[in-house]
């Protein structure tokens, strides 16, 4: 896909009334930290439209980047986030609850998990979740640059497992350093804006 403008065009908070679009969305969720706002850069090509930060718990709000006029790319807040309060935890909880049940234009749900961990209690939540509600996930595996090559396999194997993902759910190693995965996101979104 050739980017010729993004701009963020709508955030939401806890209160706010999610926007009805008339363009596809694609949704970006996982826990904090895991690079959902790099990744995001990396597939508008911009270093630091998305907020990226050391420090988990950056993106507290639903983003909606506005991709060409043709497809709406949503960053959702991390879940997860240790050091948040129960009550922060529950209200970004509800949000992404709310957002994946409720709006009519979501085209694909991307699970961001870290290819060198086995998942978390709250990734394979999400996951079964998402299945429940209806879509199929993508599940990218982030952070790609961080093993090496011959490792690949068995971090899959493990995402897999932990995930409790069949064996026809796409797992996309990603790296937004090394740019490894990106044409694959590319090829889902162009997908989903020919349809
Ligand atoms: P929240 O907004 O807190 O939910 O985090 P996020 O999922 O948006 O993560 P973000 O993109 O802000 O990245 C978190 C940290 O991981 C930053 O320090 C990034 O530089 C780093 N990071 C993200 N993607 C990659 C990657 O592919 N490789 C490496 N090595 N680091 C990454
Ligand atoms: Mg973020």
């Amino acid at each position: 896909m050739v980017i010729r403008s993004c701009n963020l065009e709508t955030v939401c908070g806890p209160t706010s009334t999610l926007p009805k679009n008339d363009l596809p969305e694609v949704a970006f969720a996982g826990k904090s930290n895991v690079g959902k706002s790099s990744l995001i850069n990396a597939v508008m090509n911009r270093k630091s439209l998305a907020r990226v930060s050391a420090q988990p718990g950056k993106t507290q709000t639903i983003n909606f980047y506005n991709i060409n006029d043709e497809i709406y790319v949503v960053d959702l807040p991390g879940y997860g986030f240790a050091k948040a309060s129960e009550k922060e935890r529950e209200r970004w909880g509800k949000m992404i609850e709310t957002y994946l049940n409720t709006s009519d234009m979501i085209r694909a749900v991307f699970l961001l998990v870290d290819i060198r961990h086995t998942p978390s209690a709250n990734d394979k939540q999400m996951f079964e979740w998402m299945a429940y509600v209806g879509y199929d996930p993508i599940v990218i595996a982030t952070k790609a640059d961080k093993i090496k090559r011959s490792q690949l396999d068995k971090q899959i194997k493990i995402l897999r497992e932990g995930l409790g993902a069949d064996k026809d759910t796409i797992i996309v190693p990603f790296s937004s350093q090394t740019k490894q995965g990106l044409d694959t996101i590319q090829d889902f979104l162009d997908q989903v804006i020919e349809n």
